[in-house]
């Protein structure tokens, strides 16, 4: 039996749907993203977890009871939002110490749980600071702060570090997950940010138009997309039209591709997806294919090419290893390992989860 579980859970307003059919078991201690772009219906899902919207039809249940009706109070959840809401006329510990006083703890108690929470936030140190002192990172240590000072069985965060710049988001993802696992509190964090979703959870779901499209471990995910939406969404990916042929191949124009498994039948169009970094420069004439390079993109540790092969335009994403980079206009040949091609349905994505997030 799972810690948090949600059964067909669905969501309408009024006539837009929101959540449809939504199933997710989270086991406890684990750490579940919901990703997908904005208005897929993230959002709405946590505020019906944290009983903050009401269900249209399905069921949660937490621990084994049925929570689906009750009162968000009585849920006793951990829940930050993007924006930290912190009390700006209070203190760093009296906002922290807030649910403990709602909950009519005795003060030394109080006094102990609060050094603790703001021990493991790294901000004993601004305790008797007010929030307009702190900066943006900090204000979202407190927020953790005083949603796990509750010790609630499930965390819920919507978007908790997308109001930071990159690099302290980038640091904050590391800090939340070490947090997370110290106190080992079952989480379910909301981002639209497919890096910020496969660095910090144990599972990932991908949610487009209110339906979980893939749910899996964050490299499963990445290595085996089961959409064209996926493949594009979580990490880029070069897509190939292409016909499945007896022989467990696919033929992409002039070009055939022995893959794994294709587990489509003979004669069925694919689409056949290998990732950039995946794809190698080879001598021409010993690769798989030969193009010319059309265009290089420095981006510090990588380079990144767009090449001109018969089947179309490859991206190939080689590491800055010191080595000479390749100039545009010169042939090479282009080789990737037989296990980095999947197969894709062509018509698995609806066509408006296509447009950019
Ligand atoms: N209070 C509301 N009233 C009506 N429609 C809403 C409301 N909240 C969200 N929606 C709609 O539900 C869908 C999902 O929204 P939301 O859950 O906020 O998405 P996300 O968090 O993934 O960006 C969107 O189409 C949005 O416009
Ligand atoms: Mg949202």
């Amino acid at each position: 039996m799972s810690f948090l579980q949600l059964t067909g859970l669905t969501k309408f307003y009024g006539d837009t749907c929101a959540v449809a059919d939504m199933n997710l078991s989270v086991e406890k201690g684990e750490f579940v993203s919901l990703l997908g772009p904005s208005g897929c219906g993230k959002t709405t899902t946590l505020q019906m977890v944290a009983g903050f919207e009401p269900v249209t039809r399905g069921r949660i249940e937490l621990d084994g009871r049925d929570i689906t009706h009750a009162k968000a109070n009585t849920r006793g959840l951990g829940i930050v939002f993007q924006t930290y809401a912190l009390f700006p006329h209070m203190t760093v510990s009296a906002n922290v110490s807030f649910g403990l006083e709602m909950r009519k703890m005795p003060r030394a108690e109080r006094a102990e749980r609060v050094r603790d929470a703001l021990a493991l936030v790294h901000l004993e140190a601004h305790a008797a600071k007010y929030p307009r002192e702190l900066s943006g990172g900090q204000r979202q240590r407190v927020a953790l702060a005083r949603a796990l000072v509750i010790e609630p069985p499930v965390l819920l965060l919507d978007e908790p570090l997308s109001n930071l710049d990159a690099q302290l988001r980038e640091e904050m993802q590391f800090e939340l997950r070490r947090i997370q696992r110290q106190v080992g509190t079952t989480t379910v964090m909301v981002t639209h940010d497919q890096g910020e979703a496969m660095s910090i959870s144990d599972r990932v779901v991908v949610m487009e138009q209110g339906r979980a499209t893939q749910v899996d471990r964050p490299q499963r995910l990445y290595e085996h997309p089961r959409t064209r939406f996926i493949s594009t969404f979580v990490g880029k990916a070069n897509l190939l039209e292409g016909r499945v042929n007896g022989e467990g191949a696919v033929d992409v124009g002039p070009l055939r591709v022995v893959v794994d498994d294709t587990g489509f039948r003979p004669g069925a169009a694919v689409l056949l997806s290998v990732r950039p970094e995946k794809l190698q420069f080879v001598v021409a004439g010993l690769g798989r294919i030969d193009g010319e390079v059309a265009e290089r993109f420095f981006l510090g540790s990588q380079w990144l090419y767009r090449v001109d092969t018969a089947v179309g335009a490859l991206a190939v994403l080689c590491p800055n290893d010191g080595r000479a980079a390749l100039e545009a206009g010169q042939r090479t040949g282009i080789d990737w390992p037989v296990h980095c091609s999947r197969l894709l349905p062509v018509d698995s994505a609806s066509p408006a989860a296509e447009t950019a997030p």
